[in-house]
């Protein structure tokens, strides 16, 4: 029987409340589908710190690095305000990217139809909205060196940033791009900033020359501030985009907000695959934060963490039908008028966290 090693970081705030819900889920897999999950649980963040002094511990990042797939919670909470700037619980999230070199961050736009009305878009075009933004994660801008405020002696300091792509950074986000455009509608879209900058130039030259593996995938070039006004003017027009890190940082929280609530929102990073295995390192996780304001109450949406969690069934064990029910199951809870707080509508039932996810789980169930 295939084993399937997941490790479970739930971390801070409502990071253990919304991965309680995944749970359900990962057991109704095993005696349903033999899908064989073995899960380990781990702490990050705050609760990390609090046990061992560190915001992940080193045997916790040997279990991420040995596991099939992570799943994510979230970390931080005023609790932890005044813990010095290396130990912080955001300090483990990104040590967790850095270890695993998750280069590739997934951040889907999904306009389920029930939620239409949520956006800021009109119905229309939102309804049915289904697009990927594939972003650099580990280069470019926020990464690149000098990067330091200098003092200029004239009562003037210099901030500087500096944007760094090589040619290898650049063509494995791409192939990521071009392979997940093959399962989806064929298309992909880069966005860049060819006309002013020169890491644009080579973005665009490498892209090209690594689309000529993928015959099968239709490419566009889009300047990155053209690409913003027409996701904001029609969305729908879109597949796959792929960007750098730092535009794909804003057009993936612009794109977000096409769909509605944060507590929908979900994500997958994707690493360089294993040397060994060859599987991709892979970690999933919900946009939102620990949302200290709603924290303990049950009542935060757990579907952003469902959804994350849908993802690894498709991304890191292509199962693909499982993943796709998954988000139909959560489609159809929704249209039911079935709601928490933050995504709450006039007509609705207003419910907790588990009365959510015990309504999806039972919707999944029945169509597995
Ligand atoms: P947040 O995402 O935690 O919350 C923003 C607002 O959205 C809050 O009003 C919250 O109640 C609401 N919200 C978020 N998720 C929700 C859900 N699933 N259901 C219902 N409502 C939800 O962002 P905020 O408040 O800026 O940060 C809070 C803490 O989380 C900070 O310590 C921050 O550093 C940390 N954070 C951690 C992230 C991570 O672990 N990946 C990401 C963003 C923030
Ligand atoms: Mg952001």
């Amino acid at each position: 029987m295939t084993t399937r090693k997941l490790l479970l970081l739930p971390g801070d705030g409502i990071g253990p409340e919304a991965m309680a819900e995944v749970e359900k889920l990962v057991t109704l897999l095993n005696a349903e589908r033999a899908a064989g999950f073995e899960t380990e649980r781990g702490l990050v963040g705050g609760a990390a710190y609090d046990a061992s002094g560190d915001p992940i511990s080193d045997a916790d990042m040997n279990r991420a690095m040995a596991a099939d797939a992570v799943l994510f919670g979230a970390v931080g909470g005023p609790k932890w305000d005044s813990v010095p700037y290396e130990k912080r619980p955001e300090a483990g999230l990104l040590r967790l990217r850095k270890d695993m070199s998750l280069f590739a961050n997934l951040r889907p736009a999904i306009c389920y139809p029930a939620l239409a009305e949520a956006s800021s878009l009109k119905r229309e075009l939102v309804d049915g909205l289904d697009i990927l933004i594939v972003r650099e994660l580990t280069g470019g801008v926020y990464f690149g060196a000098p990067k330091e405020v200098v003092d200029l002696g004239n009562g003037q300091k210099r901030g500087i940033d500096t944007q760094i792509y090589d040619t290898y950074e650049i063509e494995r986000i791409a192939k990521v791009a071009f392979e997940l455009a093959r399962t989806r509608r064929g298309r992909v879209t880069s966005m860049e900033k060819r006309n002013v900058m020169k890491s644009g130039v080579l973005w665009n030259q490498v892209v090209t020359e690594t689309h000529k593996g993928y015959s099968d995938v239709t490419l566009d070039h889009m300047l990155a501030d053209a690409g913003g006004m027409q996701l904001v003017r029609a969305p729908k027009q879109f597949d796959v985009i792929v960007t750098d890190n730092l535009f794909g940082d804003m057009l993936s929280d612009i794109a977000a907000m096409l769909t509605g609530s944060l507590g929908m929102l979900p994500s997958a990073s994707l690493g360089a695959p294993d040397e060994t295995s060859g599987q991709r390192r892979a970690m999933y996780e919900p946009v939102h934060g620990s949302a200290p304001d709603i924290a303990g109450r049950g009542i935060a949406n757990p579907i952003a963490m469902i959804a994350s969690f849908a993802m690894m069934l498709r991304y890191s064990f292509a199962m693909v039908d499982e993943a796709d029910k998954l988000e139909a199951a959560i489609a159809e809870v929704l249209e039911s008028g079935t709601r928490t707080g933050d995504i709450m509508a006039p007509g609705c039932r207003e419910v907790g966290t588990s009365e959510m996810g015990d309504a999806v789980l039972d919707a999944f169930r029945r169509k597995l």
